[in-house]
């Protein structure tokens, strides 16, 4: 086992209890500083004597694994099947793999399945177990801020196909979700300023105390402080429950959660989906939806404010190489576009959004040169 990165801390473990209601059950949550040991109970009850398979990747499984092992003792099988890190797991190959491994060890339609890993092996690990045999449950066990904060709830599940992120997927909820913010001691710091990107989405919108939280607490977060990281996991999937239950398959309301994802997506796919995280992404994606809103007189007090705490994050800077004409282009063929257009979300105010769909391509060009060439300078 690798040493964490900061010592094991004397406090004693905690989980906040939440639930998320669904078209088709509810999933249990668990959040907060070593939350993982009081749900094992729960898991190892919902395991019980069937088959459990462990998806995760070689690095998290040597950092955390051990973590796990109680989880073993009953299980009438456990297969640990490790993929890739990374994007390159969201693969309708590597998910065939796994179901033929799934089938040789003895699967079957009460097996469960764990993720454990950040939001690929996430997304990876909720369609592998929405597919097989038609569907089996699973669990979350998220290891990344990014997967606590907003990928591993919601039932979101995808792989990639080239050029096309996350195209083929279902809506799969997973039984349990533990968040248990101690794992996230031996994250990079990119990691961390990756998923604290999505929590200042979501704060903007959904949470204005989350908002100050974050910016009183930025450096320590950032340091991957699990006590400071404990609550601001519960507020971000708070946050995200209440908008999903409220609407489960972005009819509408869930539609709020793609705030600076239009550029976003855009700024990825053009970078080669390499040289800027999901969630780094995200945060130039919020700053040029910012700059979107100010041109209709939206968001004056909170833009600044975004500005300067998103300026605190030491964002890398954008690749060179990004081309207008190609970022226009990506835009237009977002999946999030429908057929009346692209659907942008502004913010209009501290905690709360609109969807517009009148975005015209003349707005976005006249505002992507300066974006791209001071993208904290808005007004
Ligand atoms: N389903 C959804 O609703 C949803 C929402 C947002 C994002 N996503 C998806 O999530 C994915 C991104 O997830 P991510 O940001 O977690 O990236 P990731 O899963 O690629 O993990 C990032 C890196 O962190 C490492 N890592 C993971 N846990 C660690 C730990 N505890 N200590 C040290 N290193 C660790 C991984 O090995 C990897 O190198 C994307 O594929 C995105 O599409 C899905
Ligand atoms: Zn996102």
């Amino acid at each position: 086992m690798n040493e964490p990165v900061h010592p094991p801390p004397n406090r004693p473990a905690s989980a906040t209890r939440l639930r998320l209601r669904h078209p088709r059950g509810e999933t249990r949550i668990w959040v907060g500083e070593g939350a993982l040991a009081p749900s094992l109970d729960a898991l190892a009850g919902w395991i019980g004597e069937r088959a459990l398979f462990v998806l995760t990747t070689p690095r998290v499984w040597g950092l955390h694994g051990e973590r796990l092992q109680t989880l073993f003792d009953r299980a009438a099988v456990t297969e640990v099947l490790e993929v890739e890190e990374g994007e390159a797991a969201k693969d309708l190959e590597v998910a065939g793999q796994l179901w033929d491994r799934m089938l040789a060890a003895g699967g079957k339609r009460d097996s469960r399945l764990l993720t454990f890993g950040g939001g690929s092996v996430g997304d990876l690990g909720g369609f592998v177990a929405g597919c097989f045999l038609r569907g089996i449950e699973y669990a979350q066990l998220p290891t990344t801020l990014l997967a606590q904060v907003d990928a591993s709830l919601g039932g979101k599940t995808a792989v990639d196909r080239p050029g096309a992120k996350n195209c083929v997927g279902l809506f799969h909820h997973p039984e349990a979700v533990v968040c248990d913010t101690r794992l996230l001691a031996t994250l990079p710091r990119e990691e961390l300023r990756a998923g604290l990107a999505e929590v200042v989405k979501m704060a903007a919108l959904l949470d204005p105390d989350l908002l100050s939280r974050v910016e009183r607490d930025l450096a320590v977060l950032l340091a991957g402080d699990a006590a400071a990281l404990a609550p601001v996991v519960a507020a971000s999937a708070r946050a995200k429950i209440e908008v999903v239950e409220e609407d489960p398959e972005e009819a509408d309301r869930r539609r709020v959660l793609n705030f600076g994802h239009t550029m976003g997506h855009a700024l990825e796919a053009a970078a080669g989906f390499s040289a800027l995280r999901h969630g780094e992404a995200v945060a130039y994606g919020m700053l040029f939806a910012l700059r979107l809103a100010r041109a209709r007189d939206l968001a004056a007090e909170l833009a600044p404010r975004l500005v300067r705490l998103l300026g605190r994050f030491d964002l890398p800077p954008l690749p060179p190489s990004l081309g207008r004409e190609e970022l226009i282009a990506l835009i237009g063929r977002d999946k999030k576009a429908r057929e009346s257009g692209v659907a942008w979300v502004l913010p209009a105010k501290l905690g709360e959004a609109v969807i517009v769909n009148d975005i015209s391509r003349n707005d976005v060009e006249r505002q992507i040169a300066p974006f791209l060439a001071a993208p904290f300078l808005i007004e």
